[in-house]
């Protein structure tokens, strides 16, 4: 990766790298079901609110570090402070963590949209497959009956990490970057085609979109709070160093502050329509249950679209493009963060790339093999009271990153000073957004964050914090 660096040409050439790697599952799969879980518009506020104060400020920290320093995480905080070198070490275990989950759901897409070509269209929008109350999702993530049931999720997400490898292993990076400039914006219009087909075919959509995007300040709780930092972290590839690696290899005159903010309306633009075209969707198909809407999960998409698609001419064809892009937008993440952890590997053991390539490909498996089973013959298997794949989730999204952030802004708010970043920021003119920057930096981002730690940690060790319970998650 060394050799990359500075090799972004221009301002354009940064941020669609940036947003490439950001746009992923966690916009299309994860946003909407949190959404649709944390009370629909109130989470989407605070969503949004988090994400042009923290997230904004978050990310010019991080891209204005990567570019100062030039080099990678790890040492990109010892070289500007030694005592907190450990930050970068923290930010790359999350990868590690989220590489092989991510990659258990990049299968499941792989499966769907080979479900579509080869006519299981009809079966995958069944909510009662085999006559049964369990969903054709949930059959196929939970079946135990047989071995092949059993082995079946773990197949796909074996396939689609292995291609995940030979990307990587390959440096096939141009082939992809193509495919991919091309199925992004064309997923934004099929994603813009399927919200208009649901508001202006199915009945009781348009209460769904109120439901979507009309605050309902009653279902206000810390949770949403915490649930939206997660995701916002998760959404925007932030709290893990990613976005010191992307500032490192930006020239100096990119603006880092125009920059993120295209970065960020990008990203949240596309978890906003990926919400928009499930939730309504959902919310019509469950007649205004706002109850059975909530309690989806991770399954929402997968329960959702193939009903919708199903009552669509050529329905199964749509479904298919449609998965096509999904696994093309997940397969680029997932080869930026496995780049990420060989990168390292490489640098830190001394390993060759292939050595660490399959290094990272063998944990990887031992781990997403877990999640997988999770669901399934594992079930039984609690850690922390959360299955595999929700326990990777939630310790790196509610614990390991919310760490990593507040490191980053004790470290700038008081030991590196807001102004050196600020004057890295302004190499490029005025920096607008200044002041909001230092506040959140310094004041809002410690408080926060420590609130949002202690609530998930209490949460999960199940500590009682007295009169402070309300707090916890
Ligand atoms: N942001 C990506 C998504 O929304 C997921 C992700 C998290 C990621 N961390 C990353 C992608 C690091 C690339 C690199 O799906």
């Amino acid at each position: 990766m060394e050799t990359k660096r500075s090799s972004f040409s221009g301002r354009i050439g940064f941020v669609l790298a940036a947003a490439g790697s950001a746009v992923g599952l966690g916009n299309i799969w994860r946003f909407p079901y949190l959404a649709a879980q944390y009370g629909g518009g109130i989470f989407l506020l605070v969503y949004i609110l988090l994400s042009v104060t923290f997230g904004f400020s978050l990310m010019v920290a991080e891209i204005a570090i990567g570019r100062k320093t030039q080099k990678s995480p790890i040492d990109a905080f010892r070289a500007l402070d030694k005592r907190f070198s450990f930050v970068g070490w923290l930010a790359t275990i999350v990868p590690i963590i989220i590489l092989p989950y991510y990659s258990v759901i990049g299968g499941w897409v792989t499966k769907y949209f080979v479900g579509f070509i080869t006519g299981s269209a009809g079966d995958m929008a069944n909510p009662n497959f085999g006559g049964t109350d369990v969903s054709y999702f949930g059959d196929y993530i939970s079946s135990t009956e047989s071995f092949f049931d059993l082995a079946e999720p773990m197949l796909w997400f074996f396939l689609f990490i292995g291609l995940t490898a030979v990307v990587v292993l390959l440096g096939v990076n141009k082939g992809v970057e193509k495919v991919s400039k091309f199925m992004m914006p064309a997923l934004v219009v099929l994603i813009v085609f399927i919200v208009i087909y649901v508001l202006c075919t199915m009945d009781g959509a348009l209460d769904g979109v109120v439901y979507y995007i009309k605050p309902d300040f009653s279902k206000f709780s810390v949770k949403t709070v915490v649930a939206a930092m997660g995701q916002l972290f998760y959404s925007m590839s932030l709290a893990m160093g990613i976005m010191i690696t992307f500032g490192s290899y930006t020239k100096k005159d990119v603006s880092i502050e125009k920059s993120t903010k295209q970065i960020e309306l990008f990203d949240t633009g596309i978890a906003f329509l990926a919400g928009l075209m499930i939730i309504p969707a959902v919310y019509a198909f469950s007649n205004g249950d706002e109850a059975a809407l909530a309690s989806k999960g991770p399954g929402l998409m997968f329960e959702a679209l193939p009903r919708v698609f199903e009552s669509m001419p050529l329905g199964w064809l749509i479904g298919a493009i449609f998965f096509i892009m999904v696994f093309f937008a997940a397969l680029t993440s997932a080869r930026s963060l496995m780049e990420t952890i060989v990168a390292v590997f490489m640098d830190k053991l001394k390993l060759g790339r292939k050595t660490s390539c399959f290094l990272v490909l063998g944990i990887s498996l031992v781990l997403g093999a877990c999640s997988s089973l999770g669901y399934s013959a594992w079930g039984m298997v609690k850690i922390l009271g959360l299955q595999f794949l929700d326990f990777f989730d939630f310790i790196s999204n509610s614990f390991i990153m919310p760490i990593v952030a507040l490191c980053t802004a004790i470290f700038v708010g008081f030991f590196l000073k807001p102004k050196t970043l600020v004057e890295e920021v302004e190499l490029n003119g005025k920096f607008k957004f200044r002041v909001l920057f230092e506040t959140v930096i310094k004041f809002v981002a410690p408080v926060c964050l420590v609130i949002i730690l202690v609530s998930s940690v209490a949460g999960a060790l199940g500590i009682n914090l007295g009169f402070l319970n309300f707090l916890i998650v």
